[in-house]
Parts: C-alpha cells; sequence; structure tokens
C-alpha cells in the first residue's frame, strides 16, 4: 500500500499560495484491502517531522478528498505534512513528506510600491544592486506588478512564469508571487535585481470593445527580498526609492499586438531614481492562480515560400504561445513576425484576427541574441517571417505552446482515428484557452474569459485535467465582480470594460462550474466558498422575474440564447431558432436547483427550503408556459428537447415522447445537428441516455458539415467556433468572429468519458468514491480505452466489440472508491464494485454488432458508408430518398420512384448489405 498525491488545497506543495480554509487531501494505491480504516495526518516545521505542529492521531473520520487541517498559519513559514494510513486489511503505509509555505498572510510590507519617472507609456525595468556577505541558505522573493512584470537577478529570469502577477479584476484583488530566490542568490557577493514591466492585462488596450487602461494607465512594482545566511541572519531588500528605473528593451508589448525588442537600449541605459508610489496593500492576496507557463516545444514542419512570396512557417498545430529564435543580424536590421491560423490560397492570412496585429519585431543591436516574447502570446499555427530567409536559421525556430500549469489526468482513445484527432483537438483547445483565465479564443482582439464558454467546457476539462485550482481563481474573480454589480454575472471574468452586462446561460457559470468541482472533486469547501456568488446570481434573476410579474420565468432582456446554433428563424447567423425565455427560464431552474443542494449540503436549511421551493415553483412555471398537458414542447428545436431532458423539464411521463421527438426532429434532418453552445454540450448524453445511443454516434461520426469529424477531415488541430468555420473549398466562411480555436463544442469529450467510457460521478458521494459505470457502446466504434486519475485514484475503463459480437470490457476501481456497473445489453442488475480490477466477456443481447439488410430502417443503412456505397452500386441515391422515410425499410418503399429497382436485383441488394458488418 502506498500514499501518494498529499496535496495541500489541491496543490502539490504551494509555495506562498492562498491557502485559506486549509486542507490536506491524498490518494491510496497499491492495496490489497478495499478502503481507509484510519488515517493520521501530522504536520511539522521540521523537514524530519520532529517537532509537531499538528497531529489528527489515528482516526476513522479521515475524508481524503479534503481534511481541514486546524492551524493557525505564520507567514513566510514553510510546513511539512505527512500522512499516515491503515487499510482494511491492516496493511499500513506511511507518505513521503510534502510541503506547504505560507505568504506573507498579514504581515506588513516593509516594501513600498515604486513607479517610474519615465512616463506612463514608456515601459520600464527596475534595478536595485546589493551586496551579499554570506553564502546564502534561503531567499524568497514576494513581488507583484501593476501590469504584467519578470524578475531577473544577475541577468537570469527568476523562476519560469509568464504573466505574473495574472489576471485579476485588479480593482479588487492583486494577486501576488512568493518566489525561491535560493539558487540565483548561492554565492556571497553583488548581486543585481531588475525587474521589467509591461501592460499585460492591467493597463494599454484590451477587451473587446477596446477600451484602454481597463484599470490603470501607469506602472507600478513591489517586491520585498528576504535573505538567509547559513547562520540564520535574515536581510530584507524592499522596492523604495533608492531603486533606479531605466527604459526597458521592450520597448512595446500588448496581448493582441504583440511585442518590439530593442536591445540597443539596454547597451546605453539613462537611469533616474524610482519614484513611491500611493498604492495601499488591501489589495493585494497571495497568488492562487497556476503559473503560465512554457509546455511543448515545436519545431516547424514545413516551411513555406507562398505564391505571395512570403516566408511561412508551419508548425503543424494551432496552439497559444509563441515563436522563439536565436540570430545575429547587422545592427539596424528588423526581424518580424506575423501570426495566423490559417492560409488562403496558399498564403499567409489573419483577416479573422480582427484589430489585434498579432506581430513581433526585433530591431537588431548587432549582438546575437536568444529572441523570445515575454508579455504576450499569441494563438497560431503559422508564422510569416520577414528578415531572415536562410532555411538552416528558420529551421531552428521553434514554437512553444504557453498556458496555465496544469497536470493531464484523463485520456481517452477509440479504434477511430479521426474520434482521436477530435479528442486531441478539443485538448489542444483547453490547453490553447487555459492562460491564466479560461478564455474564448487565443488569437483575435478578445482572448477574454467569457462565461459560457467556460461552463459549457468546464466538465470535458475537469475529465482531462486537474483543473480545480484554474476555476477557483476564475470563481474568486467572478465572485468579486458581483459586489459591483448586484449579483450580476458579467459577460466575461474578469469584466474589463463589461461590468454592466449579463444574461442566461453565461451567468450559470456561477452555479454550474461550482457545482461540477464539487461533483468532480468531493470538496465542499469550494460551494462554500462561492456559496454568496451563487446564491447573488439567483437572487438577481429573481429580482428580475419579480420586477416583471413574478411568474417564476426569466422572460425579459437580451440573452446570447442557443449561441450560433444553426436554426435560426429571423435569419441571424448568431443566434439560433430556440426561443431565448425557455433557454433562460430552463437555467433560472437548473441554478436555482443548484443553489437548494449546496445550501443543504451546507447545513443552511432556510435557504435550502427557500430555494427548493423556487426551483419547483420554477419548473411547475415552465411546464405550464412549454408543455402540454399531454407532454408535447412548444419549443420544437433541437435544443429545446435537448434542455428538457438535460435538465429534467419534462414530466416523467413525458419523457419518452420528449426523447423520440428529438429523435424525429434529428432524423427530419438527417441526422445533423443544429445545436449551438447550449444544445450540443448535452445532445450526445441525452440521446444516449434516453433510448437514442445510435443517434449520438451518428452525430459524433458524420463527416459533413455541421459536424465534428467534418472540421477534423479539413485538417483541424484545434476546435473551431462555427460548424462551418472554413468552407469545404478551404475558404474561411466569415472574418468578423471567426476562430479556428475556440473549445465549446469541444465539450463533446465529455459525452466521450461518460457514455463511450461509461465513467461518472455521483451526487451522493462526490470526488468519485462512488462511480456510476455505465458504457454505452456501439458497434460502429470498436474500442474504448480511458483513464482518469480522479481525487480518489484511478479508474480504468476499457472495452471491445469481438468481431462475433462477443463484448469485453476491463474495470479498474481505485482503493476506497466504489462504482455501480451497469454493462450494456446484459440483460441483468447493475452490480456494485469495490475498489479492483474486474472483467467481463459476453454476447450482448440485443446483440451491438448490427446486421444490415433490405429489411433494415433506411436511417440505420445511411449511417453507414459502406451501406450508402452499396446502394448506390444498385442505382439507388441514398441522399435522394425523403427524410420522411428515414424509418421505412427498402422492401417498403421499393416501387417509390427514387429506388425502383426489380425483386431479382432486390435479393442481390439484400445479400450485399447482410455482408456488411
Ligand atoms: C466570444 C464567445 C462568446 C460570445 C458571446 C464571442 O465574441 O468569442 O465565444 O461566448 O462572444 O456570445
Amino acid at each position: 500500500m502506498k500514499i501518494a498525491q498529499v496535496k495541500i488545497n489541491h496543490y502539490e506543495n504551494p509555495l506562498g499560495y492562498d491557502l485559506e480554509n486549509l486542507r490536506v487531501s491524498y490518494k491510496i494505491c497499491d492495496a490489497l484491502g478495499k478502503k481507509q480504516k484510519q488515517a493520521r495526518i501530522l504536520v511539522s516545521i521540521n523537514p524530519d517531522m520532529s517537532d509537531s505542529v499538528y497531529d489528527s492521531g489515528a482516526r476513522e473520520d479521515i475524508d481524503n478528498l479534503g481534511f481541514l487541517l486546524p492551524i493557525d498559519l505564520m507567514p513566510r513559514t514553510r510546513y511539512h505534512v505527512q500522512v499516515e494510513s491503515w487499510s482494511d486489511a491492516n496493511e499500513y503505509a506511511k507518505s513521503e513528506i510534502f510541503w506547504f509555505e505560507t505568504a506573507k498572510l498579514n504581515e506588513v510590507w516593509e516594501a513600498k510600491w515604486i513607479g517610474s519617472p519615465l512616463g506612463k507609456n514608456t515601459p520600464p525595468v527596475f534595478e536595485k544592486e546589493f551586496e551579499t556577505f554570506r553564502e546564502c541558505q534561503k531567499a524568497r522573493i514576494y513581488s507583484t506588478g501593476l501590469g504584467m512584470y519578470e524578475i531577473y537577478i544577475d541577468g537570469q529570469k527568476v523562476g519560469d512564469e509568464y504573466f505574473a502577477p495574472g489576471c485579476t479584476n485588479y480593482e479588487d484583488r492583486i494577486q501576488y508571487q512568493t518566489y525561491d530566490a535560493t539558487p540565483y542568490l548561492k554565492n556571497s557577493g553583488v548581486h543585481k535585481i531588475e525587474a521589467y514591466l509591461a501592460d499585460g492585462w492591467y493597463k494599454g488596450r484590451f477587451g473587446l470593445r477596446g477600451r484602454e487602461n481597463n484599470y490603470g494607465d501607469d506602472y507600478a512594482f513591489l517586491a520585498e527580498i528576504h535573505i538567509f545566511d547559513k547562520y540564520g541572519n535574515e536581510t530584507v531588500i524592499g522596492t523604495d526609492e533608492t531603486w533606479l528605473a531605466r527604459k526597458s528593451e521592450i520597448t512595446f508589448s500588448s496581448i493582441y499586438d504583440g511585442e518590439i525588442y530593442e536591445p540597443e537600449i539596454k547597451n546605453s541605459p539613462k537611469f533616474e531614481n524610482a519614484v513611491l508610489k500611493n498604492i495601499g496593500f488591501e489589495l493585494l492576496t497571495p497568488r492562487n492562480c497556476e503559473p503560465v507557463c512554457i509546455h511543448e516545444k515545436i519545431s516547424p514542419v514545413q516551411i513555406i515560400k507562398t505564391p505571395a512570396g512570403e516566408t511561412v512557417l508551419d508548425f503543424g498545430q494551432n496552439m497559444s504561445g509563441f515563436v522563439r529564435f536565436a540570430c545575429k543580424i547587422p545592427k539596424g536590421e528588423k526581424v518580424t513576425l506575423q501570426y495566423g491560423e490559417i492560409l488562403q490560397n496558399g498564403n499567409f492570412y489573419r483577416d479573422n484576427l480582427r484589430s489585434a496585429k498579432a506581430e513581433y519585431t526585433y530591431i537588431s543591436d548587432g549582438n546575437e541574441h536568444e529572441i523570445s516574447p515575454h508579455f504576450t502570446y499569441y494563438g497560431f499555427r503559422y508564422a510569416k517571417i520577414t528578415g531572415i530567409s536562410n532555411e538552416e536559421i528558420l529551421k531552428k525556430f521553434e514554437a512553444a505552446a504557453l498556458y496555465s500549469d496544469i497536470k493531464r489526468v484523463g485520456s481517452i482513445k477509440t479504434s477511430n482515428e479521426k474520434v482521436n484527432r477530435l479528442i486531441q483537438n478539443s485538448e489542444w483547445g483547453q490547453r490553447s484557452n487555459f492562460v491564466d483565465v479560461p478564455t474564448d479564443c487565443p488569437q483575435r482582439d478578445e482572448r477574454m474569459g467569457w462565461t459560457a464558454d467556460t461552463q459549457v467546457y468546464c466538465k470535458t476539462a475537469l475529465f482531462q485535467t486537474d483543473a480545480y485550482n484554474f476555476y477557483r481563481k476564475y470563481l474568486k474573480d467572478m465572485a468579486s465582480e458581483q459586489k459591483h454589480t448586484g449579483g450580476a454575472v458579467p459577460h466575461v471574468i474578469p469584466a474589463f470594460e463589461m461590468r454592466g452586462d449579463s444574461c442566461s446561460v453565461w451567468g450559470d457559470a456561477a452555479t454550474i462550474i461550482p457545482w461540477s468541482l464539487y461533483l468532480f472533486y468531493g470538496d465542499i469547501q469550494i460551494l462554500s466558498e462561492q456559496y454568496e456568488s451563487m446564491k447573488a446570481w439567483v437572487d438577481y434573476i429573481y429580482s428580475i422575474d419579480e420586477q416583471t410579474g413574478g411568474k417564476r420565468l426569466w422572460s425579459t432582456g437580451f440573452h446570447f440564447g442557443d449561441w450560433l446554433g444553426l436554426d435560426s428563424e429571423t435569419g441571424t447567423d448568431v443566434k439560433g431558432g430556440t426561443d431565448d425565455t425557455y433557454i433562460a427560464s430552463a437555467y433560472y431552474f437548473n441554478s436555482a436547483q443548484i443553489l437548494a443542494k449546496s445550501a443543504a449540503l451546507l447545513g443552511k436549511s432556510g435557504d435550502a427550503q427557500k430555494y427548493g421551493k423556487l426551483s419547483d415553483e420554477i419548473l411547475a412555471a415552465i411546464r405550464k408556459e412549454y408543455f402540454t398537458s399531454t407532454g408535447r414542447l412548444a419549443v420544437n428545436t433541437q435544443t429545446g428537447y435537448v434542455l428538457a431532458l438535460a435538465f429534467g423539464l419534462c414530466p416523467d411521463f413525458a419523457k419518452e415522447r420528449i426523447a423520440a421527438d428529438l429523435a424525429q426532429k434529428l432524423k427530419l434532418n438527417k441526422v445533423y445537428l443544429k445545436t449551438g453552445f447550449v444544445g450540443t454540450a448535452y445532445i450526445c448524453k441525452v440521446l444516449s441516455d434516453n433510448g437514442y445511443n445510435d443517434l449520438a454516434y451518428r452525430l459524433l461520426l458524420n463527416e459533413d458539415c455541421p459536424s465534428w469529424l467534418y472540421a477534423v477531415n479539413m485538417g483541424a488541430t484545434t476546435i473551431w467556433e462555427r460548424w462551418n468555420s472554413v468552407l469545404p473549398d478551404g475558404k474561411i466562411s466569415d472574418t468578423g468572429m471567426n476562430s479556428l480555436n475556440h473549445y465549446a463544442y469541444g465539450s463533446v469529450v465529455e459525452w466521450m468519458y461518460r457514455s463511450i467510457a461509461g465513467l461518472n460521478p455521483t451526487e451522493q458521494s462526490p470526488g468519485f468514491k462512488e462511480a456510476i459505470i455505465a458504457p454505452k457502446p456501439d458497434c460502429r466504434i470498436k474500442e474504448a480505452e480511458m483513464s482518469y486519475d480522479s481525487p480518489m485514484g484511478t479508474y480504468k475503463i476499457c472495452w471491445k466489440i469481438e468481431d462475433d459480437g462477443l463484448f469485453k470490457l476491463k474495470v479498474e476501481i481505485p482503493f476506497g472508491a466504489r462504482a455501480e456497473l451497469i454493462l450494456p445489453n446484459a440483460q441483468k442488475e447493475p452490480e456494485i464494485l469495490a475498489s479492483g480490477v474486474y472483467e467481463y466477456s459476453y454476447l450482448p443481447s440485443p446483440p451491438l454488432i448490427k446486421t444490415y439488410g433490405i429489411s433494415s430502417p433506411i436511417n440505420e443503412l445511411l449511417q453507414k458508408k459502406e451501406c450508402i456505397d452499396v446502394l448506390s452500386s444498385f442505382g439507388i441515391d441514398a441522399n435522394a430518398i425523403p427524410a420522411a422515410l428515414a424509418d421505412s425499410t427498402i422492401v417498403e418503399i421499393k416501387h417509390m420512384p427514387f429506388i425502383s429497382i426489380t425483386d431479382e436485383k432486390l435479393k442481390e441488394l439484400d445479400f450485399e448489405l447482410n455482408r456488411i458488418k
């Protein structure tokens, strides 16, 4: 038995993070037993655990998903943590020693905020020389900046993160970082510390509406360096007016427009003293953002000379990050880079970036330099280069993918390579849009924390990665924005210039994300921390409802609705055709229900009752307004039916009918999607759960537009914003709003984990302490394999449909967890499984392998390419068969003019169809 991944507030060995509600979590593996019997948590200052700060004693009530540590923390102190555990098979394990180190907490800052005397539009570098007289044992830097900053000691960058202090609503919260500076100050002597400042998210142009200086118009910096020698003597160096300021050689940087680098400036610096800035300390908070770091490093797959004569590097993968290179060119010469996602007519193209210039300019000082941007990033696959044409040099250019440092925990693979590429595209979509904030896209003049994009993708992200703290930071920013808006959730978080706007689906991120984190992590603290925000959001909708007659519907105001759905009746190309107020009321219900459940879990019985009643009333109002007494839905769209089933809006007796109506609606559209942001997130799950698993797979496996695999066939390496972002002839469909790296539709991957593999968390025992494992295979995919390192440990599910129809399944359940296993087509009751590995092999009934023939429903034949080919070899054009006949068989319609086939030929056709597996 082993104890692994001991974490503090879901961080691994956190240095200077926000550690509110201090708690420890851990996992147990390699055990013979099934469950933990007892555990003991020890905390000590000494790394050998010799001085106990806390000892829980061996106890039976220690929850490995989150045990609160009742310790009063001291500032700037490292604590060590060790866990002991005993299993029900009398095994014993002791973890390695993990640690956490506090930030300054409530300690007064000795450092002073400093600013630049060089003017608000000149990015400064602040510097200070100091001497250390003995070898340094330990050094820490506590620092922050307005806007972004990077610190260097003796020319070496401290740490490997980008974009500190992170993107928050700087009016309310400014995060400060804690860096371990020990390695940089090891030797005694004179050292130089430099801090580069840049606009970042704080100042300059940022935001959809192009406002300048959202939070301020001037740079500021704060740092306190604590150096300890081997005798424990401490020296503190804080920013103050003795620091010097000079003009930065990074003369311009902007998230949208890029960066300009002129090293010559550093060769003849002019210094002035820094000035003190009158900025308070009350907004400072220890960081909660995960650092943004370089991950994949990708060499060009092709150096292209375009028909227009441009030199373009193709990195083969759309991503967020930048290109870096080494070069030595004569003084005064320039190298420029421009970034784009797609070529058009073989030429470099970037009109879909709108006003974002997305450029980089290097002006040489004649020396050799390693060149890489610092305070900007790009969304790109291609880079156009001017100033260097030597192929040998260009080959060494490297794309660095830059995103928040979050561990991967899930993977899923099928026997279908196109589906696998789709999964990778979704994963790349997440990487590209997890740049401190969950953004909509990484390339154009937006890159903002759009709430709906985040909300619909959140559960996919949680299957793919350990994103607890990434979302927690976002939720903290959301809560802080709501304090200015009377509970309304702005469309983007942090809100920048859009604080005044709020609507359904987007704002419901306030309830859906914390609830999802609770389900995936089983840690109730997230509900407790976000409770006021969740409540404020529901109360905000309630106040609108009250002002408009108290109908318990959300029936007024602007809503984005089923954004980008294809069934618009008004001819707009951005809004689907599903009634806005139906969608808004459905989410009002969903949010009120989540709030009521959260209140009950937190022991707030008054609120649990109040919001339980409210959600009952909303549901009753929705049923009255949108459902007939016999259970027919008045909102006759794909998304309309999907929401009715996903949120449990329809009365139980009507479920079957609504599902059948959804299936019919799809068949009338030849089983193609028309859904936008709202419906797409749920459609496959709803179909799989309501008897139409075959249609869910059909939607997944469609290859024409609109479908997921259409983009894959068109060479997409990320998820597109629109179903038809690129047209079949390779032309981009629109430049106004068309990103090729927008992860919202990648939310289909959640369904793959939940239904193809079959892993689902439960509300009764969240954090995967209990799971429902219910794979829903379909013979069009022969094999699937999933692994998910849940907070309890790793679940694995792997299945295969053999040629003879045998279904083989292997399931692994981690220590301490249990699962309800529902075997597909097994005709037997669900089983409850404890931790362990289980294997099954049986002939499903009805069989999973489909047989085809002239008595198969037309729509089944049309789902299989081989069948379509056979039909066409008999002169039957599958596309000419009207959708209304989808449920009929060839035999039934053999005399129709578009079929018209002799009985003899019919037999032959049957024979050929029978042969298809
Ligand atoms: C963004 C979105 C967002 C939408 C609001 C777009 O510009 O890129 O994905 O949710 O606006 O409808």
